[in-house]
């Protein structure tokens, strides 16, 4: 049975239908998958930091991490919104529980390495796969929330998408990035097209051209860097659309896909 890691977008959290969480039960219940659950939470940290009067920039998708802007990040991952996650869960007697990268040793992370100072950026060096698989094998979800600490005991902000990518790569299995858009689109005229898949190049050349923005960005580059030969697939679906979970995992085309290519440019 594959282990099915969802990245819960921020954008998306708080209006997804409560037929979400009964996919996710059915799947579970009917041994479809092993589902992990990543999440995010742009929106709620930027309404805090406005309320606590505290400014935030992005670079190439990623928040600029200063102490303070950290804390509010932990509040709101760790506090808030990881809580609300599991509590959605227990509703539809899901058995899940929250984390954050800190708790046994979740995810371990180093700085970012970014041109202009970022602050507290973390990327995944290594994940604890055995408490993982510990949790899976007794059917619990883990809810974790995107925070890692280094061996000085630092903690730093994870971009949600790469956190995912990461815990996917170590853990295997397939990868879906739940979000508040159908998928990676481009304007033309008045139409919306959406990219039914994209290779690392074509992905690379839409950043350049401004067609792949913001938090597009990680989100593509998590998806892709997650490809290997273990994991062979990465999915953008649209969180307003909870079928097409399940419709994903029969092999149906929603969405946009990125997929291994083992003689391909993804190495
Ligand atoms: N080409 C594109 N196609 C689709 N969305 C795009 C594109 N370029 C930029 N975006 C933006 O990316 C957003 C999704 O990334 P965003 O980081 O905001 O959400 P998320 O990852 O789901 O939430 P969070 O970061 O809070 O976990 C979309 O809402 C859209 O505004
Ligand atoms: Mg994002």
């Amino acid at each position: 049975m594959d282990i099915l890691i969802m990245k819960i977008g921020g954008s998306i959290q708080d209006k997804l239908p409560e037929s979400f969480y009964k996919t996710i039960a059915h799947l579970q219940q009917t041994k479809k998958c092993y589902p992990v659950i990543v999440h995010g939470g742009g929106p709620m940290i930027n309404d805090l930091l406005k309320k606590l009067d505290i400014p935030t920039t992005f670079i190439n998708g990623l928040r600029v991490t200063t102490t303070e802007v950290l804390q509010v990040v932990e509040m709101v991952l760790s506090g808030s919104i990881n809580n609300e996650i599991v509590t959605q869960c227990q509703i539809q007697q899901l058995q899940a529980i929250g984390l954050s990268g800190i708790d046994h040793g979740l995810l371990k992370v180093k700085p970012v390495q970014t041109t202009e100072a970022i602050g507290f950026v973390g990327e995944v060096t290594e994940v604890n796969t055995a408490f993982l698989m510990e949790l899976l094998e007794n059917n619990i979800i883990p809810v974790i929330s995107p925070i890692g600490m280094d061996e000085m005991g630092q903690h730093y902000n994870i971009n949600g998408d790469m956190a995912a990518s990461a815990i996917a790569k170590a853990l295997g299995g397939k990868l879906a990035f739940i979000s508040n858009v159908p998928g990676v689109m481009k304007r033309k005229k008045n139409e919306l097209k959406i990219y039914s898949s994209l290779t690392k190049g074509e992905a690379e050349q839409q950043i350049k051209d401004e067609i792949i923005t913001d938090g597009m960005i990680p989100k593509v580059r998590s998806a892709i860097g997650s490809l290997s030969i273990q994991m062979k697939q990465a999915v953008i679906l649209n969180g307003l659309e909870p079928e097409d979970i399940a419709s994903y995992l029969k092999g149906n085309q929603v969405g946009t896909k990125f997929v291994y290519k083992e003689e391909a440019a993804y190495v």
